[in-house]
C-alpha cells in the first residue's frame, strides 16, 4: 500500500459509506481503510464487488474505541478520514435514542481526538494536505414553511429529533477542533439521499419492498412533508470534491433541487411496480397507500440551497430525481438476494415496533 494515498473511511458498509467506497475505487483507484461497527445498517455485502481487492480493507470496529482508532491512524497513516459512520434513522432516534448520542455524539467526539494526536505527529506537509471530512445532514436546520428560502450554509441550527440533535453535537464538534486548534476539518450537510443498498427502513426501499409484496405503504400523517432527494452517486462526488478542492474550516450544503412531497413519491413508486413487476390480478398498487400516525415532531419541509458548493467546486448533481427512482426501483427488483438477506429477525423486529400501533389506527 502506498501509505500517502490511503483515505480512512468509517461508516463504510453503510448505504452511502459503501456506494462511496465502491465509487472511490472505481474512480480514484487509491486505497481506502474502512472502519465499520457492523451494525444491523452495515453490510459487507454491499462491498462484495472489491472483497479481493487489496485497495480495500474492511475493519470491524468502533469509532468510540480510541485505543482501535489511534493504532489504525498509526499503522495505516491516511492522507484524510472521510467520517460516515452514525446512527441514522429518525424513526429509531424518537424510539431509543441512546446509540445516537453514543456514537454520533461520543463516536464523533473520540474520531476527532485521535485524529488531532495523529495529526500533530505528521511533518508540515502532510498536515498541511490531510483532510478530516465530517459527513452531516440538512436536519441540523429544522424545518421550513412552504414558502421558506432553502436552507444555506448560515442558517441557524435548529435540530428537531434527537437524531438531528446528536448530528448538530458532532458538527459542532467538528467545527470546534478546526478553529481551536487549526486542524484541516470540513463538514458537508446533504439532504435525503436515494439509490442502491439503502436499508429498508427509509422510506424509499420500504416502500419499493412493501409494494411489490402487497403490503400496506404507512404513509406518516398527511403525506404533505417535502424531503430534497438525491441520488447517492451525486452525493458521494460531492464529497469528493470537498475532500479535494473544498476549503478547509468551511461547510457545504449538498442537495438535489429535488423537492417532492412523500404522498407524490410512494404514488410514483407504486406506478414504477406496476410498471416493472405488473400484478394485474391485484391491481394498482396505488390502493396500498395507508395514511398512519405521524411522526412526533414530524419536519415539514427539508430544501438546500447547494449554489455554495456548485459556485466554488463546481459541483452539481447529474441525475435527475425521475430517472434516479426508476433505476432505484429497478435496482431493487434485481436485487431480492440482498433485500432477502438484510430483512433478519431484527428487522422484523423493528418493523413490528414501529408500524403495529401506527396501522392500527
Ligand atoms: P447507514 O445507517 O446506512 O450506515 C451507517 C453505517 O455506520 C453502518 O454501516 C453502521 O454499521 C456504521 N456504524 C454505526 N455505528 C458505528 C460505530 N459506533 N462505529 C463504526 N461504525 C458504525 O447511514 P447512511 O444513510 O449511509 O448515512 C451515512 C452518513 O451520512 C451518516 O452520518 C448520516 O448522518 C449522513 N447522511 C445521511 C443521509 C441519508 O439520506 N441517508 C443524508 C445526509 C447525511
Ligand atoms: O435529510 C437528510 C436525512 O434524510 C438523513 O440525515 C437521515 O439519515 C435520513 O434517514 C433521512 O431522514 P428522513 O427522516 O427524512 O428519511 P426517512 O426515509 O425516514 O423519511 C422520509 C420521509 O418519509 C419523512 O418525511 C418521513 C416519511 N416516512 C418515512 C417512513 C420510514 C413515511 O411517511 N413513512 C415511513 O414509513
Amino acid at each position: 500500500m502506498n501509505l500517502r494515498d490511503t483515505i480512512l473511511v468509517t461508516g463504510g458498509a453503510g448505504f452511502i459509506g459503501s456506494n462511496f467506497v465502491l465509487q472511490w475505487i472505481e474512480r480514484v483507484g487509491t486505497p481506502v481503510v474502512n472502519l465499520d461497527l457492523l451494525t444491523y445498517a452495515g453490510n459487507p455485502a454491499n462491498l462484495d464487488s472489491v472483497k479481493d481487492d487489496a485497495r480495500h480493507l474492511l475493519v470491524r470496529g468502533d469509532i468510540c474505541d480510541a485505543e482501535l482508532i489511534g493504532s489504525l491512524l498509526r499503522e495505516h497513516r491516511p492522507r484524510a478520514i472521510v467520517h460516515f459512520a452514525a446512527e441514522s434513522h429518525v424513526d429509531r432516534s424518537i424510539v431509543a435514542p441512546d446509540a445516537f448520542i453514543r456514537t454520533n455524539v461520543q463516536g464523533t467526539f473520540n474520531l476527532l481526538e485521535q485524529a488531532k494526536l495523529y495529526w500533530a505527529t505528521l511533518e508540515e506537509r502532510d498536515k498541511k494536505a490531510f483532510r478530516f471530512l465530517h459527513v452531516s445532514t440538512d436536519e441540523v436546520y429544522g424545518t421550513l414553511g412552504a414558502g421558506d428560502p432553502a436552507f444555506c450554509e448560515t442558517t441557524p441550527y435548529a435540530p428537531n429529533s434527537p437524531y438531528a440533535a446528536s448530528k448538530a453535537a458532532s458538527d459542532h464538534l467538528a467545527r470546534a477542533y478546526h478553529h481551536t486548534w487549526r486542524m484541516p476539518v470540513l463538514t458537508t450537510n446533504c439532504s435525503n439521499n436515494y439509490g442502491p443498498f439503502q436499508f429498508p427502513e427509509k422510506l424509499i426501499p420500504l416502500m419499493i419492498l412493501n409494494a411489490l409484496e402487497g403490503k400496506p405503504l404507512p404513509v406518516y400523517g398527511d403525506g404533505g412533508n417535502v424531503r430534497d432527494w438525491l441520488f447517492v452517486e451525486d452525493h458521494c462526488s460531492a464529497i469528493r470534491a470537498a475532500l479535494e478542492r473544498g476549503r478547509v474550516g468551511e461547510t457545504y450544503n449538498i442537495g438535489g433541487n429535488s423537492e417532492r412531497k412523500n404522498i407524490d413519491v410512494v404514488s410514483t413508486i407504486c406506478d414504477l411496480v406496476d410498471e416493472m413487476s405488473p400484478d394485474s390480478a391485484a391491481g394498482p398498487r396505488r390502493r396500498l397507500i395507508s395514511f398512519v400516525q405521524d411522526r412526533p415532531g414530524h419536519d415539514r419541509r427539508y430544501a438546500i440551497n447547494a449554489s455554495k458548493i456548485a459556485d466554488e467546486l463546481g459541483w452539481s448533481p447529474l441525475e435527475r430525481f425521475e430517472s434516479g427512482l426508476r433505476k432505484t426501483v429497478r435496482w431493487y427488483l434485481d436485487h431480492r438476494a440482498w433485500t432477502e438477506n438484510v430483512r433478519s429477525g431484527a428487522y422484523l423486529d423493528w418493523m413490528e415496533r414501529n408500524y403495529a400501533e401506527r396501522l392500527a389506527l
